[in-house]
């Protein structure tokens, strides 16, 4: 009987990678390690400020950030860059139009990021939000409960799941690509190696860009992370507290009926 038993649960673990893969539908997304995840993670500032400068160099080119406030990258749980250093990034890296002045000036940290949608770019503000990386089984969300939502490992796989392979299709060329849905998108390969020169010196393959510019863009969509975890750990601190005492107290209540002292 128990042999019986756990031979089932085995066949149906067995099942639960294959369905969950073809449930989703979706392609091959890596289970990127990342400073954020558990329940006591944090942001890497460094890996913040490189994926800022990833961000700036490459995919600002098509992609906006219209949600974002500049001043925001001196966050302390974020970039933490230093406020000169934020003023003089807004001012050198872009434009915004001026109604009052009606003219363009040099952007100041008080604006938000540019809007931009070259080429039917997306906005990249909430993406990693937006996305998911991990899914099933049987939508049941176990994946997710265990890896996280994926949303920063979506990305980091999409930006370095390019196989080399293109297509044309009704004047459009087509990527493809391991870990976009349908395996094909329009987005060309924006990333080469060492094409962003980091002064921290870290490696500028595609994979490490892809995951610093994925972690980025991660604290953009979700930039109270930290706090939000801090809150919930002492919400269970609290609780758990409380739950001793309460139990304590019920005990001592019920003392004299169950004839204890
Ligand atoms: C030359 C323009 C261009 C550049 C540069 C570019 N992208 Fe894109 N990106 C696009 C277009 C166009 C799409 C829409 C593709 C589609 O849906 O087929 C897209 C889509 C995306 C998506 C959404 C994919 C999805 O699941 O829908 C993400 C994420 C993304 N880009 C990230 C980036 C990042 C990060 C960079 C910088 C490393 C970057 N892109 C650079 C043009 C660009």
């Amino acid at each position: 009987m128990f042999k019986k038993l756990a031979t089932g649960a085995a066949f149906a673990l067995a099942l639960i990678p294959a369905a969950s893969f073809a449930a989703g539908g979706a392609g091959h997304i890596e289970d990127y390690d990342f400073s954020f995840e558990g329940p006591f993670g944090t942001y890497d500032r460094n890996q913040l400020q490189r994926g800022l400068q990833v961000y700036t160099e490459v995919c600002a080119a098509c992609h906006g950030l219209k949600l974002v406030p500049i001043r925001t990258l001196s966050d302390e749980d974020g970039p933490n860059m230093p406020e000169d250093q934020v003023r003089a990034y807004a001012a050198d890296n872009f434009t915004v139009y001026d109604p009052e002045l009606d003219e363009d000036r040099p952007a100041k940290p008080v604006d938000h990021f540019p809007e931009n949608n070259n080429a039917g770019a997306p906005d990249l503000s909430m993406m990693a939000k937006a996305r998911a990386g991990f899914h099933g089984p049987y939508g049941l969300g176990l994946n997710q409960l265990f890896k996280g939502m994926g949303g920063a490992e979506y990305i980091a796989s999409l930006l370095a799941g390019y196989t080399g392979e293109t297509k044309q299709e009704a004047g459009t060329t087509f990527y493809e690509n391991t870990a976009f849905p349908g395996g094909w998108i329009s987005m060309a390969p924006p990333l080469s190696d060492e094409q962003v020169e980091y002064a921290d010196g870290h490696p500028n393959d595609v994979e490490s860009m892809s995951k610093d510019v994925a972690a980025f863009l991660m604290w953009t969509a979700e930039p109270k992370m930290m706090a939000r975890k801090q809150a919930g750990f002492v919400g269970v601190l609290f609780l758990t507290v409380l739950s001793v005492l309460l139990y304590l107290t019920n005990k001592k209540l019920w003392a004299p009926v169950k004839g204890k002292d």
